[in-house]
């Protein structure tokens, strides 16, 4: 398969990942990335990888007047990977404007722009926020959302609705939202991976960091759930299958004669690990002890969340390949080239 894609937030963590796999593929990306929430080294480290330059706009996909310059300039776009979005969901609390002028309005714009120059094809980055604590695990897409819990988790809700009714309308567009579970590691060359700003909130990257030194110690968010360990559980994916999961994505779209279709893809490995158990194994695989102290619990932590991708596995033939070993090996491996 060929065409060119834009890929909105394409430095970023996911995007750059995406970015290196839709070239593998026989695809032509385009970065449009504004930079607040990534640096440009990740586009430098993607041209490596590739061993070429990838073109790369510098803006705001939500500036409607920046993307008709872009989508005039760059004539039949196949498709848009639209990653660009804030996604600190305790700064979402504390900012919730930010958020919903951001996130909701980047998308607006993109799904105003799209049938103006008959780009046909979309992949939504959602995320298994929108189940909340499920009733029943594994969770399926059928799983009823949960009220967000955060104005972050709202803007993917309603992204994805966003996106079901424009589709219902009849513009002709064929959309996929994709909800990720827990992206972690980075790619195996280590040149591109997580670049967290400040203190990282997520748990990867703070245990990286600790290891480093950088960070003095974990703190893990409770060990008194009901789970094996008592520490909460998730479906941790690595972060190229993830990408690979886009690709797959846009090959099914591409394959599909409807004009107008949405559908929505849990994207895990299918199976929960606890906190303590990435741990455990991060310090196997790096046989770099932790110092870890058990604290209280994190609010609007969930307890544990695990996905059911068997409609991934059958519909877009995508399956996670590597481990939590793999994925912290190689988060590993990247930490070690930051300052
Ligand atoms: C994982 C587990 C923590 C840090 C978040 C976003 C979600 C999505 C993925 C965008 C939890 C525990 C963490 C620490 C800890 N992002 N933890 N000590 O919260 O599952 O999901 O990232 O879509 O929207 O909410 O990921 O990595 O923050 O936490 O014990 O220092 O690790 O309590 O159980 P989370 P996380």
């Amino acid at each position: 398969m060929s065409g060119k894609i834009i890929v909105t937030g394409g430095a970023g963590y996911i995007g750059s990942h995406t970015v290196v796999e839709l070239s593998k593929a026989g695809y032509q990306p385009i970065i449009i990335d504004n930079f607040a929430n990534a640096e440009k080294r990740a586009v430098e480290g993607i041209n490596q990888i590739l061993n070429t330059e990838v073109t790369c706009y510098e803006g705001d996909c939500g500036d409607a007047d920046f993307m008709e310059g872009i989508l005039t300039k760059e004539s039949s776009v196949a498709g848009i990977i639209h990653f660009a979005a804030d996604k600190a969901v305790g700064e979402s609390v504390e900012q919730p404007l930010k958020y919903y002028k951001n996130n909701i309005g980047s998308l607006l714009t993109l799904l105003e722009v799209m049938p103006k120059h008959r780009i046909p094809m979309l992949v939504f980055s959602s995320s298994c926020t929108v189940y909340g604590q499920p009733d029943q695990l594994p969770v399926t897409e059928s799983t009823p959302k949960k009220p967000a819990e955060s104005p972050y988790g709202n803007t993917k809700q309603i992204g994805e609705e966003m996106i079901e009714d424009v589709v219902k309308s009849k513009v002709p567009m064929k959309a996929i939202a994709l909800r990720y579970f827990n992206p972690i590691g980075a790619h195996p060359t280590a040149k591109i991976g997580e670049l967290p700003l400040g203190v990282p909130n997520n748990l990867v990257p703070y245990v990286t960091q600790a290891a480093t030194g950088k960070l003095e110690k974990i703190t893990v968010f409770g060990d008194d759930y009901d789970t094996p360990d008592g520490t909460c559980v998730r479906d941790y994916i690595h972060v190229v299958d993830l990408a690979k999961a886009h690709v797959s994505a846009i090959r099914y779209l591409e394959q599909q004669d409807s004009k107008s279709l949405f559908d929505i893809f849990n994207i895990g490995t299918g199976h929960g690990n606890t906190v303590l158990e990435v741990i455990k194994t991060f310090e196997e695989v790096s046989h770099v002890p932790l110092n870890y102290t058990i604290g209280p619990r994190r609010t609007g932590d969930v307890e544990k969340v695990y996905a059911d991708v068997s409609k991934a596995n059958n519909v877009l033939h995508w399956k996670a390949e590597q481990s939590l070993a793999d994925a912290l090996r190689d988060a590993w491996h990247w930490q070690q080239t930051l300052s």
